[in-house]
Order: structure tokens, then C-alpha cells, then sequence
């Protein structure tokens, strides 16, 4: 299988009271495509900054010092802002964590979704209406027509995580990046949307980086795992291979947390 992204010894400091603060320091991963990749690893190690440096949507005090990141074979650090610009959205997207603060309460779900499909396809206007409802269908949306003419208020919270998803896969990603996209949800719903990430994997072949600090929900849908910490990815491999023999003792720590369920781990 072929390597989608890969990120080679990336450096980011923020500048505080002039005197920089590392807090990437040299992270490494590959991502295959198809696959699902689970970037866990606690509080503070760095999993949001790295996923941000993907596509340099970083906030302005922070700056990447040195490093790679090969998408496609294409150094996304060496790329102008006009082109990367063009790859948000379109070829790498984000769902993220708190879906209230995504969606604009004043917009409806179709307007939104509209917007986004028109900015990055050359489509007519009626065109883009039934891309909209067909990627509502394709988060599994219950009556996605009148969905479209809903504003987010309305919408329970799965059902928001469920809209802001049909954004970002709308314009036929190949990479997704989902940030925390469960955390904000209750359990029931939580499993809801790991399920629509897994069918969405397969649908459409896409290829996923899921964010958690929780290693339970890599371990039931990454193929591959990444430990994070400190600014470093600690350990990364085959999912039921760290599993079962973690390299790292803060691996190990993190497997330990698990809670046990009837007698073994999940
Ligand atoms: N705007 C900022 N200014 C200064 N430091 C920051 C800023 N944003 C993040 N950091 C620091 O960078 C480090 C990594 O942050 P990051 O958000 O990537 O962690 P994370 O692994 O995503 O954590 P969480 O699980 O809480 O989301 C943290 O130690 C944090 O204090
Ligand atoms: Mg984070």
C-alpha cells in the first residue's frame, strides 16, 4: 500500500515573551492510504499542532522551524498559501471536536454545506444541492432534503457531528483528519460515528488520522496506531501489534488505563 502522508522530523515552537517554546520535536509518522491512523497520546503531547501543521492552519504564534510533510509525494511546508488554500477542504479536511463551534448558527446546514461544495467545485448551483443532500446520505442523515433547510440548533449533537462530517467528505477528500470527533458525544453516539468512519474508510477509500486521548477507540478502528508524547511520536505501528506487545512503557501506561470489560480488553 502507498504512503498518503508522511511527516518527517517536524519541529514547531511558539514564540512566548520572545524566548521560543518547542513543543513539536521531530514528529514522524506515515500514513497509507485507505487506512485508518489513531493518533493518541495525553493532554498537551502535541496531536492537535501536528494535525494543524498538515495544511499550516496554525495559530499565529506558532512556526514550524524544521521538517517534511509529503503529501502525495509533495512537500506541503515548501507549498505557497495559494495552493494550499486550494488543498484544505478539497484534498485534506477536518472535522473536529466541539461541532457548535464549526457550524454558524446563522446559516443553514444546506447554505453551509453549499458553500464549501461551490468553493471547491466548478458545479452549477442545482448540482451542488444534490452533491449537499448526497453527502448527508452518505453520513447516514436521517431525511436529508429537510435537513438541508435546518439550522444547527436544531440538529441533536450526533446529528451536527454527522453534518459537519458530510462537509468535510463533500468534496471527495483523501484525507481526513478528525480531531476528537467523539469526545463531545455520549457513549451510544459515540460508537454511531466511529461506525460512520469506518463505512466512510470503505466507501470511499478514504484515508483517516483519528485524534483520541483514548486508546479503546483506536484499538476498535485503526489499522495502525500512533503513541504521542512530549512533542514525539513515541511509538507507531500495526494496531493489534502495540496491542499486544507495546515498546514503550507509556504505551504500556496507556493499555493499563483501559478499563477491562467482562473479564478482557476489548
Ligand atoms: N496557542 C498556543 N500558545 C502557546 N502554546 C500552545 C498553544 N497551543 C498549544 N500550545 C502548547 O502546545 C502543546 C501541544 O498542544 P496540542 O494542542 O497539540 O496538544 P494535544 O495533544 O492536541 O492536547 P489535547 O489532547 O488536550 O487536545 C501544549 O503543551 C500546549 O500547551
Ligand atoms: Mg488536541
Amino acid at each position: 500500500m502507498s504512503v498518503l502522508l508522511e511527516i518527517k522530523d517536524l519541529y514547531l515552537n511558539f514564540s512566548q515573551d520572545a524566548k521560543p517554546v518547542e513543543v513539536l520535536r521531530g514528529v514522524n509518522l506515515k500514513v497509507y492510504e485507505g487506512e485508518i491512523l489513531g493518533l493518541v497520546g495525553e493532554s498537551g503531547s502535541g496531536k492537535t499542532l501536528t494535525a494543524l501543521s498538515v495544511t499550516k492552519l496554525l495559530p499565529k504564534a506558532a512556526e514550524i522551524a524544521s521538517g517534511e510533510i509529503l503529501f502525495d509525494g509533495r512537500d506541503l511546508l515548501k507549498s505557497a498559501e495559494e495552493d494550499l488554500r486550494k488543498i484544505r477542504g478539497a484534498k485534506i479536511s477536518y472535522v473536529f471536536q466541539d461541532p457548535a463551534t464549526s457550524l454558524n448558527p446563522v446559516f443553514t446546514i444546506g447554505e453551509q454545506l453549499i458553500e464549501g461544495i461551490e468553493l471547491h467545485q466548478k458545479v452549477k448551483k442545482e448540482e451542488s444541492f444534490d452533491i449537499a443532500v448526497a453527502a448527508l446520505k452518505e453520513v447516514g442523515m436521517p431525511a436529508p432534503k429537510d435537513i438541508m433547510y435546518a439550522y444547527p440548533h436544531q440538529l441533536s449533537g450526533g446529528m451536527k457531528q454527522r453534518a459537519m462530517i458530510a462537509m468535510a467528505i463533500s468534496c471527495k477528500p483523501r484525507l481526513l483528519i478528525a480531531d476528537e470527533p467523539t469526545t463531545a458525544l455520549d457513549v451510544t453516539i459515540q460508537a454511531q460515528i466511529l461506525d460512520l468512519l469506518v463505512h466512510l474508510k470503505e466507501e470511499l477509500q478514504l484515508t483517516i488520522i483519528l485524534i483520541t486521548h483514548d486508546l479503546s477507540i483506536v484499538a476498535q478502528v485503526a489499522e495502525k496506531t500512533a503513541v504521542m508524547q512530549e512533542g514525539q511520536v513515541v511509538e507507531y505501528g500495526d494496531t493489534a501489534i502495540i496491542y499486544r506487545k507495546p515498546s514503550h512503557p507509556y504505551t504500556q501506561r496507556l493499555i493499563d488505563c483501559i478499563p477491562k470489560m467482562s473479564g478482557h480488553r476489548i
